[in-house]
């Protein structure tokens, strides 16, 4: 178990406007609040913004993975049925194993919210010691799908070998098993 290490997240939003300059990126901005608010232990952000292509969201995840050794990468947008909306085909292209729950369960929380939420095919994957999300890239999807994954986020960073994630237990429990 890695403590007291700085745990890297990268912070990825996925947009032809915001990666333009058209576009003010609240995507990033939101998950960066999101994380500074649940997250107690040490850690800093790693954000970027991409165009709505996958070869350079591939290339992006892959340099925040391996390179910036960012044990998750939360990316935001680009996963709905638009042709230029290629997220999720760019998390399993870069995958090791897919986290199929992941989507699932954020859809399935969405769907109160939004009927819309079916639209979007946000998620999951692993890369090495690396999980990656996807979030729809709507600002306030972000907290409405974080709240619902966030408490087994901790523990998958653990079992793919990265640091120990503490939260803030006023604002979100992590849940860990107890050892047999
Ligand atoms: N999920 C939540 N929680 N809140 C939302 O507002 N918007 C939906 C869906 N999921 C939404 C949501 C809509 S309208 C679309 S088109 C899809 O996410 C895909 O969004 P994206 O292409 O910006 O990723």
């Amino acid at each position: 178990m890695n403590l007291n290490v700085t745990a890297r997240v990268g912070i990825l939003t996925v947009s032809d406007r915001a990666s333009r300059g058209e576009y003010e990126d609240r995507g990033g901005p939101a998950i960066q609040e999101y994380l500074s608010e649940v997250l107690s232990s040490p850690w800093q952000p790693v954000a970027e913004i991409v165009a709505d292509e996958q070869s350079a969201i591939e290339s992006t995840l892959v340099r925040m993975c391996d390179d910036e050794n960012c044990c998750l990468v939360i990316t935001t947008g680009g996963t709905g049925p638009a042709k230029r909306d290629n997220t999720p085909e760019a998390t399993e292209a870069v995958a090791d194993k897919l986290m199929p729950g992941f989507g699932e369960l954020m859809r399935q929380v969405s769907l109160k919210a939004v009927p819309t939420a079916i639209l979007s095919r946000q998620t999951a994957a692993i890369r090495t010691n690396t999980l990656i999300v996807n979030l729809p890239g709507q600002p306030k999807a972000i907290r409405e799908c974080l709240d619902s994954v966030f408490p087994a986020i901790p523990y998958c960073i653990d079992l793919i070998g990265g640091p120990f994630l503490e939260t803030d237990e006023d604002r979100l429990v992590a849940f860990r098993p107890k050892r047999k």
